[in-house]
C-alpha cells in the first residue's frame, strides 16, 4: 500500500472483534514507532504494550471510554524528557510521540488493524495503573485490535481553505 492510500484510508476505529492480534503483526507496529524520526534523534520515550485482560479493564476505566476496553491490545505512548524545549518552542516529547503515534497507526492500517488516536483520558490514573513515574508524560493512548466497524470518512476542510502560499495573510 503507498503512503497516501494508508493516510486516506485510515480512519479512528472505536468498535473491536474479540480476536487476538497475531504477535508479528504488534511487532511490526512497535517497529514502526522505534524507527520515526525524533528532534536530535534522542528517542526519548516509551510505549507501553497492554495486554493483560485485568490492567486492560483497570486502564480503561481510567481512560474513561469504555470502547477501548473491546481491543486486546492497548499502546500508552509515553514522552520520558518532558522538560526539553526545542528552539522554536515546542516541546520536544508531544511533537516525537505524535510523529511515532501517526506512524504506529498508519502501519497497523496497512496490517488490517484498527486504532483510535486518544487524547482525552485521566493522566494520573493511568499513570497509577501502569506504574509510569512521575516526570513520564503520557502523550497519547490507542487501543490496537481488528476492527469491528468500517465507518465513512470523516468530513475534511478543502486544500484552499487550508494551503498559503508564500505568505500566510
Ligand atoms: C490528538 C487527537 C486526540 C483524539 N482524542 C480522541 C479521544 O480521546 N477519543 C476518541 O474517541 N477519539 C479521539 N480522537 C479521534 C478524532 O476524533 C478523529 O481522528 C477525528 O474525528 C477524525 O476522524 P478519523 O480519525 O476517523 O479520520 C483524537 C484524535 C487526535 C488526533
Amino acid at each position: 500500500m503507498d503512503v497516501l492510500s494508508a493516510i486516506q484510508g485510515r480512519k479512528s476505529i472505536r468498535k473491536y472483534k474479540d480476536k487476538p492480534v497475531e504477535e508479528e503483526k504488534l511487532l511490526k507496529v512497535l517497529e514502526a514507532a522505534r524507527i520515526s524520526p525524533s528532534a536530535r534523534n534522542q528517542q526519548e520515550w516509551k510505549f507501553v504494550v497492554v495486554k493483560d485482560q485485568e490492567t486492560r479493564k483497570r486502564l480503561t476505566e481510567a481512560i474513561g471510554q469504555p470502547f477501548v476496553g473491546e481491543a486486546p491490545i492497548i499502546l500508552v505512548c509515553c514522552g520520558t524528557e518532558p522538560e526539553s524545549v526545542m528552539r522554536g518552542g515546542q516541546l520536544r516529547y508531544t511533537v516525537d510521540l505524535s510523529i511515532a503515534t501517526a506512524y504506529m497507526i498508519l502501519e497497523a492500517y496497512d496490517l488490517g488493524l484498527g486504532t483510535c488516536w486518544l487524547g482525552s483520558y485521566d493522566e494520573t490514573k493511568v499513570k497509577e495503573v501502569l506504574g509510569i513515574p512521575e516526570k513520564v508524560r503520557v502523550v497519547s493512548i490507542t487501543p490496537l485490535g481488528y476492527p469491528d466497524e468500517s465507518p465513512s470518512p470523516r468530513p475534511r476542510k478543502e486544500l484552499d481553505d487550508i494551503i498559503r502560499y508564500d505568505k500566510y495573510e
